[in-house]
């Protein structure tokens, strides 16, 4: 049986975190034999809001360093930079002409930034969903595994998929929303209600894949939890402690029952400061091939160069069908 093509991207628009590599990173790895995966660096995705041209390109190359460090195999999966394949922003422009103003309007995550600035929203914030869904539809792509929030720009993708389908004539593969059920969702140190977020303003609220054990342990003891001074997982009423045993499963591989038994009698300080060990121990041999990889970068660009190259002729031949069915080009 053929495998199921994976497409999903990852924005750079700020460092790296832990949330980034126990919600997404994780899974991706352990799933390149089953699955033709490709990952996607959405550079063309971060500047939809001001970003720093130097910031942008560093972190192009730091993920795709950190994509490596963390095994992804470039021979099983490929992974580029969005930019490096013109086919995205081609195909954006053709899908816009076939979404509608009011159904793009709806989308939540444009609303609630919108409601939030006010000014200075880009039209490429708005078109943000298109190009999601030209990213997705260029590959051919049956999976998207995504998080709850992504979840209406999926179906957005495959409305203006079926719609183009209907009109020309099985153009598109019609993709499936993957969200997980389970599975770690790491939530911020300091504000343990809400997802750990890269482009958080506050460095405390989360844990980057490069901070030093000094920063981890003092970042793990500012922690927010609560006064009842057990070691329980209630996400409810114990948020902070929910999300430092979920941190500690994942690092350590341990199921949560198995932790709560551990620490029954611990205090807090205690067990803080052994998530923080665990997350130390987590990261160690990552950061030593981020290491090597900071020696080598011609060879993650060589890594990037190559993985743009591998999926061409599907994202050429995707575009071209497109094209023609709409009528464009000689
Ligand atoms: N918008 C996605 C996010 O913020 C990133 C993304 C861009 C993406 N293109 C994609 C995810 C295509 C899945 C498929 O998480």
């Amino acid at each position: 049986m053929d495998k199921k093509r994976v497409f999903s991207g990852i924005k750079p628009s700020g460092d790296f975190t832990i949330g980034n590599y126990m919600g997404a990173l994780v899974n991706w790895v352990a799933s390149q034999d089953e699955k033709e995966n490709i990952f996607c660096i959405v550079d063309l995705h971060s500047i939809t809001v001001p970003q720093d041209p130097k910031e942008v390109k560093r972190r192009n190359l730091e993920f795709a360093k950190i994509y490596l460090a963390a095994g992804l195999d470039p021979k099983k999966s490929a992974f580029f930079i969005q930019s490096d394949r013109p086919e995205h922003s081609e195909l954006t422009w053709i899908l816009n002409c076939f979404t509608y103003f009011g159904e793009a309007s709806r989308m939540t995550q444009f609303k609630d930034q919108y409601r939030e600035k006010k000014k200075n929203v880009t039209v490429g914030l708005f078109d943000y969903p298109v190009l999601m869904a030209a990213d997705i539809l260029l590959y051919d792509t049956d999976e998207v595994p995504v998080g709850e929030d992504q979840k209406q720009h999926v179906e957005l993708t495959r409305d203006i998929a079926e719609r183009m389908n209907k009109k020309f004539d099985k153009l598109f593969t019609i993709p499936e929303p993957i969200i997980k059920k389970t599975g770690a969702k790491i939530m911020k140190l300091g504000e343990p209600t809400k997802k750990m977020a890269k482009s958080d303003v506050n460095p405390n609220n989360s844990i980057y894949l490069r901070d030093n054990a000094e920063t981890i342990r003092k970042k793990f003891s500012r922690a927010v939890t609560d006064s009842d001074n057990k070691i329980k997982f209630d996400k409810a009423k114990k948020p902070g402690i929910s999300n430092l045993l979920n941190i500690m499963s994942v690092a350590t591989d341990t199921p949560i029952p198995q932790l709560e038994k551990k620490y029954a009698s611990s205090n807090y300080g205690q067990f803080k400061s052994d998530v923080a060990d665990s997350v130390i121990e987590m990261l160690a041999p990552i950061q030593a091939k981020l290491a090597e990889y900071d020696k080598n970068e011609d060879y993650v660009l060589k890594v990037l160069r190559d993985g743009a190259e591998t999926v061409a002729p599907r994202a050429q031949a995707a575009l071209k069908r497109v094209k023609k069915a709409v009528g464009l080009g000689i």
